[in-house]
């Protein structure tokens, strides 16, 4: 039976730039989100509608959007709340992206609340969604492990998933925040998602903490799911959580697929200049490989 398309989703503009110590100038983030439209990705999560006071980095999210809707790709963006949920309808966002985490420990230190008022906040965000022509995705933070509880049980997982489905959230990321994911851990979680919530598709988001993230994604597609979400150079990280480093790298990932005959849209000698790109805007080394040793001839 042929393969889908491994479909990727960017969030290095998100995830990576959340992380960096240097606040990167919004021409410089929009350049970079131009860059990665013309390499083909077509899922783009740009930037978080969060507290400035919690994010400054990110601080430019309505300007980094109004340049780069309009342009061919999917926007998504986060938001932690109502007030978030407002200020990215506002800006032209194509799919909002409200996060909680699976352990008690870390969404209080993301977000400043227990899972349960986390969970009460989504009503009001799927309201402000509705009619709006936009789409509602569901993060899982800490999905397979947390850095203060260790491991994260599939029924913590669920109760989250369940408080967003129960709001009509069809399309749900689980997040690997610290690369705790390894492959066992991802095949049980997986399935016993797709046995428990058969409506629900499913996103995996692996951090490469401990350099299994590409094999983690192997398993992702051995258990059958299609979509996941990388970050450019390997950038990336949670700055609520000890320990955090970057996401999986999306020329990595794009280079695995095309090896292995899935296709992802996207031209990888495009993408690895514009890693390269953002390693000088950033002033520093970034983790992605494939940037540095090229492709294969
Ligand atoms: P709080 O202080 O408890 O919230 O923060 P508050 O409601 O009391 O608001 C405090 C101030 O922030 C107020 O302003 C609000 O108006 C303002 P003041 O009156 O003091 O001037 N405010 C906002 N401003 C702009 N946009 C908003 C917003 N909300 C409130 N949306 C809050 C709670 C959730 C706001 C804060 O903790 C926050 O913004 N946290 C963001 C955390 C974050 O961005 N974490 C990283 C992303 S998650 C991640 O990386 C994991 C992921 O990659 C998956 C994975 O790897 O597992 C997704
Ligand atoms: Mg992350």
């Amino acid at each position: 039976k042929p393969m889908k398309d491994l479909i990727t989703t960017e969030v290095g503009m998100r995830d990576g730039l959340q992380m960096e110590s240097r606040f990167v100038p919004t021409n410089e983030k929009i350049e970079i989100g131009l860059g990665l439209i013309g390499a083909g990705l077509r899922r783009i999560e740009a930037t978080s509608f969060v507290s400035p006071k919690a994010v400054p980095q990110l601080v430019d999210a309505a300007e980094v959007i109004g340049a780069l809707r309009g342009r061919g790709a999917t926007l998504a963006a986060l938001v932690p709340n109502l007030r978030g949920a407002e200020r990215a309808l506002e800006a032209g966002v194509d799919e909002l992206v409200m996060f909680i985490s699976a352990s008690e420990e870390h969404n209080r230190r993301n977000v400043n609340r227990s899972i349960a008022e986390s969970l009460e906040t989504i009503a009001p965000v799927a309201q402000a969604v509705a009619g709006s022509g936009r789409g509602l995705r569901a993060a899982v933070s800490t999905a397979f492990g947390c850095p203060w509880q260790g491991d994260v049980t599939p029924e913590e997982v669920a109760r989250v998933i369940e408080g967003f489905a129960a709001q009509g959230v069809r399309a749900v990321t689980l997040g690997d925040t610290t690369g705790m994911a390894t492959p066992p851990i991802v095949r049980r979680l997986c399935d016993k998602l797709a046995d428990w919530f058969p409506e629900v598709e499913l996103t995996l988001h692996f951090h490469n903490t401990r350099g299994i993230g590409l094999v983690n994604v192997m398993a992702g597609l051995d258990a059958g799911i299609v979509r996941y979400e990388s970050a450019l150079g390997g950038l990336g990280g949670c700055p609520f959580a000890k320990g955090a480093t970057g996401n999986i790298c999306t020329e990595d990932l794009v280079y695995m697929a095309g090896e292995m005959g899935l296709k992802t849209g996207v031209d990888l000698s495009s993408l690895i200049a514009l890693a390269q790109r953002m390693q000088a805007i950033l002033g520093h080394d970034l983790p992605g490989q494939v940037m540095k040793a090229g492709p294969r001839l």
